[in-house]
């Protein structure tokens, strides 16, 4: 396991195997950086600047072999471009690197806050955060069931340094890194769960996975069986469990509830562990992906494990809706008419319309807790897809204010999302003529009438809703992202969670 920790020094004063620079473009920056580079490096660095071969663009980097040491250079990038995303993607690379040279101890030189605030109007900490997050991510794999791929991939990097020459600055530097490695491995988390197959995470597994996951840093769970689903009058969920022989869950997690005047945030995460489509069956191209219709819940234990972990001055209620949706004798049927939590009936025109069945059953749920604002994060619909591809994340809702924090958060973790419209014309896509509303919208705007759909079982509360289909799942590797289960949803709601009560940042 990768980890990582403070040091205080300079490249000469501290052990690694491989010393990494990261340097901006810009003359001035560039200049500034070398300074602080080992004497032997240093030359051979300003030479390759010179010639033009290591500027510090984004793409470029260098391995040095100087005198006894390694030394990577790595490029930022120009002045316009520095951002926590640069830093980020430039760790992540460093650190393939380093798993590349069969390194096992690294040290990635921290650029100086002065600088750092010219430069890329970043904090110290901030610096930390991304490169924390860039390195781990960037070597993660699910290698659950590859132990001998697991040493060829990631090679032997067991511990990175992050090292800054600053007197003073060893104390912030260790929490941050703390900070940051609770957040970075809470994302590895969810990619773990998401990416799991369903063979081995079923809705039972899954429940076990969060209690499991979070019980040690404080977070309360209840988990609903069956009979308890049904005295609840779960009528979605149970519902889509219909056609399944795996049982569903329903999971309560609840973090500092005893703080009654702390703020209150209900998470809700889809928890489908197979999404077949049931009797409305899916065709069979890339079905496989749907293991990880549960990327919310993923995402929901997370934040849940990391913001416990952070002590995070708030109340938090994690719910999850667990099933697999199946076809089979028993299944749901397509114009099977079905009653909800809360009393609305709901005709099924589509059994793979499933995730909203499940959603509003957990939406009323939260409702009992009278939360300050509730969030719900789901692969919902291929129309967001369509939409909005794999880059941002669709954003609907009713809580002006908590969508305003997730635009924020979005910005300074890249785990960016964009707004859809809820306009009340689009209600007429999902009118029933036998129930109260139909699950199905029609063929147009597809994931604003799956949201329409919600918004009937919100109860009023300022509520926002994270279509995270397209994000959730990646069809291709990306800086620090692999094929697959990407996590996404964990940094953008600690970071959101982070700010929540406390002053405008
Ligand atoms: N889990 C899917 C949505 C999905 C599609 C996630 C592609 C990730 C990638 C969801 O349950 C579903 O099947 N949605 C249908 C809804 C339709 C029947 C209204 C869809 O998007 O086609
Ligand atoms: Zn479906
Ligand atoms: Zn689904």
């Amino acid at each position: 396991m990768l980890t990582f920790h403070g040091a205080y020094g300079r490249a000469e004063t501290v052990e690694a195997d491989i010393h990494v620079y990261f340097f901006p473009a810009e003359e001035e920056g560039f200049a500034a950086r070398l300074k602080s580079v080992a004497k032997p490096a240093q030359g051979m660095i300003s030479a390759l600047r010179a010639r033009g071969d290591f500027t510090g663009l984004a793409e470029e980097e260098e391995m040095l072999f100087a005198g006894e040491g390694r030394f990577l250079a790595v490029g930022l990038g120009a002045k316009n471009d520095l951002s926590t995303e640069t830093l980020r993607r430039a760790a992540a690379r460093a650190g393939k690197r380093c798993a590349k040279y069969a390194a096992r101890t690294a040290a990635f030189h921290l650029i100086d806050e002065q600088l750092l605030r010219r430069m890329l109007h970043l904090s110290f900490e901030e610096q930390v955060q991304a490169i924390v997050e860039g390195a781990a991510l960037g070597l993660y794999r699910y290698d659950a069931y590859q132990e001998k791929k697991k040493e060829r991939v990631k090679g032997n990097l067991a511990s990175i340094a992050l090292v800054t020459s600053e007197e003073g600055f060893q104390g912030r530097l260790k929490s941050a890194i703390e900070r940051a490695a609770i957040v970075a491995e809470a994302v590895e988390l969810a990619r773990n769960l998401s990416n799991a197959p369903a063979n081995s995470l079923n809705a039972e597994a899954l429940a076990k996975e969060a209690v499991e996951r979070t019980k040690k840093y404080g977070v309360k769970a209840v988990i609903l069986r069956k009979p308890e689903i049904e005295a609840h009058r779960m009528g979605g969920l149970l519902a889509v469990n219909r056609g399944s022989r795996n049982e569903p869950r329903f999971i309560v997690l609840e973090y500092n509830l005893g703080r009654r005047k702390a703020p209150c945030i209900a998470l809700v995460g889809k928890g489908v562990t197979f999404d077949s489509g049931g009797i409305s069956i899916k065709p069979s191209a890339n079905m496989a992906e749907m293991k990880m219709d549960m990327s919310g819940a993923a995402a929901v234990i997370g934040v849940m494990r990391a913001a416990a972990r952070l002590k995070l001055p708030l109340r938090l209620v994690g719910l999850i809706p667990a099933t697999d949706n199946m076809p089979s004798g028993s299944a749901l049927c397509p114009g099977d008419i079905i009653r909800m939590s809360n009393g609305k009936t709901v005709e099924v025109e589509d059994t793979d319309a499933e995730g909203r069945l499940i959603l509003a059953d957990a939406l009323v749920y939260a409702q009992r807790y009278k939360p300050d604002g509730i969030v719900d994060l789901a692969t919902l619909t291929g129309a967001v897809v369509v939409a909005l591809g794999f880059h941002v994340t669709g954003m609907m809702g009713t809580g002006k204010d908590l969508m305003e924090r997730l635009r924020r958060s979005g910005a300074r973790t890249f785990e960016r999302v964009c707004e859809l419209p809820l306009y009340e014309e689009y209600e007429k896509q999902i009118r029933s003529e036998m129930a109260d509303i139909k699950n199905l919208g029609g063929r147009w705007g597809g994931a604003i009438t799956a949201a329409m759909f919600l918004k009937h079982f919100i109860g009023g509360f300022p509520w926002v809703h994270l279509d995270i289909a397209g994000t959730a799942m990646l069809e291709e590797e990306g800086f620090y992202t692999i094929k697959g289960g990407s996590g996404v949803g964990v940094r953008l709601l600690v970071d959101m969670l982070s700010g929540f009560g406390a002053a405008e940042s």
